[in-house]
C-alpha cells in the first residue's frame, strides 16, 4: 500500500486556505533581543535601546496618523497650504517609522507594528475623531512633536552611555533634526 502523500503548504494555500487560522508558535517573543549578535554591543545594552526605540516609533506612527488625519479634515482659508503641508510631513514621518522600525530588528529586537500596540504605548494624547479647526491642528501636532522631541533627546544620551553611537545619530541626525523643521513650518502659521 502506497504512503499517503503529504500535503505541502503551497498545495494546501492552492487547495483554499486550508493554512487559515493557523497558530504557529512565536520564533521571537517580543521584549527579548537575539543575544548573539556580532555588532560589538552588549545584548543587555540592546535590549534597553530597543524599548528606547519602540516608545519611540509607537509615537512617530502616532504622530504620522495624526498628520494625515489633519490633512484629511483641514478646512478654512489655507486649506490648500495646509493640505499639502500635513502631507508632506506625514510622509517624512513615515520615512522615519520605516527607519525606526529596522533599527530596532537590526539591534536583534522585535518593533512594534500594528495599531493596537501603538495606541497601548505612545504618550501622544488621543485626538478625538471630530473635525477641529486649522488652529487647533496645528497646536496638537506641535504639542506631539514636543513630546518626541524631548524624549529623543534623553534617549540619544542614554543610547551614547550604552556605546549605541548609532542610535544616537539615528534619534539625533533623522527624528529630532526632521521634528525640528516640521515645527518651524507648523510654527510660522501661528505667530
Ligand atoms: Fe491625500
Amino acid at each position: 500500500m502506497k504512503a499517503p502523500k503529504k500535503k505541502t503548504a503551497a498545495a494546501a494555500v492552492a487547495g483554499g486556505g486550508a493554512l487559515l487560522h493557523h497558530k504557529a508558535i512565536a520564533t521571537q517573543e517580543f521584549g527579548t533581543v537575539r543575544r548573539t549578535l556580532p555588532i560589538a554591543i552588549d545584548a543587555d545594552a540592546r535590549q534597553r535601546t530597543v524599548q528606547l526605540l519602540n516608545q519611540v516609533l509607537a509615537d512617530t506612527m502616532t504622530l504620522r496618523d495624526l498628520y494625515k488625519k489633519h490633512h484629511w479634515q483641514v478646512s478654512g482659508p489655507a486649506f490648500y497650504q495646509l493640505h499639502l503641508l500635513f502631507d508632506k510631513h506625514f510622509e517624512e514621518q513615515s520615512e522615519l517609522v520605516d527607519t525606526l522600525a529596522e533599527r530596532i530588528q537590526t539591534l536583534g529586537g522585535i518593533s512594534l507594528a500594528m495599531a493596537h500596540d501603538v495606541a497601548e504605548t505612545t504618550r501622544i494624547p488621543r485626538p478625538p475623531r471630530d473635525r477641529e479647526e486649522a488652529a487647533v491642528q496645528i497646536s496638537r501636532l506641535l504639542e506631539a512633536h514636543q513630546i518626541i522631541l524631548t524624549e529623543c533627546r534623553e534617549f540619544a544620551r542614554q543610547a551614547s552611555e550604552d556605546g549605541d553611537e548609532g542610535t544616537n545619530d539615528l534619534l539625533i541626525s533623522d527624528v529630532v533634526r526632521t521634528g525640528e523643521t516640521q515645527v518651524w513650518f507648523l510654527n510660522e502659521h501661528v505667530v
